[in-house]
C-alpha cells in the first residue's frame, strides 16, 4: 500500500518552525525587537555569536541572551561561530538557552562538545559550512538534536544563498530519515542564510524543517505579514514534493 506521506516527508519533518535571526535586528531595542517577532509568529529566536577569530565579525555573547531571556518564552537557539567552543557552553546554558550549535571544525573534539552540551542541559547542535563534508555526522547522531546546513559562508547576515546547500539538505535530510527509521531519535534539520520568501519553499522541498531568516525579517514594517507569507510558502513546498 502507497504511503500517504510522500517519501521526502517523514514523521520528523511533521512540524516546521521559522526561527529569525537576531543579527539583523534593531540591537538598540533588542526586547522589544524579539517580543514583536514572536508576537508576529516567529517559532524560536535564533541568536548568533561571533568572536572576530572564527569568522570576521564580532557579535553577542551570554550577558546579552540573559538580557532577551526574560523577554520571551520561545525557545533561544544560539548559534556559535567561536573558536574554541567549550568554555562558552556553560555560560550560554546559564543564560537560558535551549539549543547550542557549533561549527565542528572549531572544536578539537566534536564528540565532547556535543556531549557538554546535553550535560548543560541543553540540545545539541551541529552546522556545516558550504564545504563542510557531512560526514561528520558518521559516529554522532546519536548525540546530535539538529543539524544545521549553512546556506552562506558565516560572518555576516544579508548574503545570497548558496544554491549548493539544496543538494546538501537533501543527503542530510536522507541521513536524518535513515537514521530515525532505524529508532534514533528526532533531530531537526535547520537552514541558515539568504532565506527569503521567494526560495523558502524550494528549501523545503530539499527536506529543510527549520528556517533561519534574518535581514528577510528583521528591518521590514511588517514581520507578521513576512511570517505568514513564509509559512504559505513552505506549505506550497511541501504540496510540490508529493
Ligand atoms: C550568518 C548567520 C545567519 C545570518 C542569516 O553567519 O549565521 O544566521 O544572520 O542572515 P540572513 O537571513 O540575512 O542571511
Ligand atoms: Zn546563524
Amino acid at each position: 500500500m502507497p504511503s500517504p506521506i510522500p517519501n521526502i516527508m517523514s514523521r520528523s519533518q511533521a512540524s516546521t518552525r521559522i526561527t529569525p535571526s537576531i543579527l539583523s535586528a534593531d540591537f538598540a531595542r533588542l526586547g522589544e525587537e524579539v517580543r514583536n517577532v514572536v508576537a508576529a509568529g516567529a517559532d524560536w529566536i535564533h541568536f548568533d555569536v561571533m568572536d572576530n577569530h572564527y569568522v570576521p565579525n564580532l557579535t553577542i555573547g551570554p550577558m546579552v541572551c540573559s538580557a532577551i531571556r526574560p523577554h520571551v518564552e520561545v525557545p533561544i537557539d544560539v548559534h556559535l561561530m567561536v573558536e574554541p567552543v567549550d568554555p562558552l557552553v556553560p555560560m550560554f546554558a546559564q543564560a537560558g538557552a535551549d539549543y547550542i550549535s557549533f561549527h565542528p571544525e572549531a572544536s578539537r573534539h566534536v564528540d565532547r562538545t556535543l556531549s557538554l552540551i546535553r550535560e548543560q542541559g541543553c540540545k545539541a547542535g551541529l552546522v556545516f559550512n558550504p564545504a563542510t563534508p557531512l560526514s561528520y555526522l558518521d559516529y554522532v547522531m546519536d548525540k546530535i538534536d539538529l543539524v544545521l546546513i549553512m546556506s552562506v559562508n558565516p560572518g555576516f547576515g544579508g548574503q545570497s544563498f548558496l544554491p549548493s546547500a539544496l543538494t546538501k539538505l537533501r543527503e542530510a535530510r536522507a541521513r536524518i530519515d535513515a537514521w530515525t527509521r532505524a529508532g534514533g531519535q528526532e533531530i531537526l534539520l535547520q537552514v541558515d542564510g539568504g532565506v527569503k520568501i521567494d526560495n523558502i519553499a524550494e528549501i523545503r522541498r530539499a527536506g529543510a524543517d527549520t528556517f533561519v531568516a534574518g535581514s528577510a525579517i528583521f528591518g521590514k514594517p511588517d514581520y507578521a505579514g513576512i511570517i505568514k507569507s513564509m509559512r504559505e510558502q513552505i506549505a506550497l513546498g511541501e504540496t510540490l514534493s508529493a
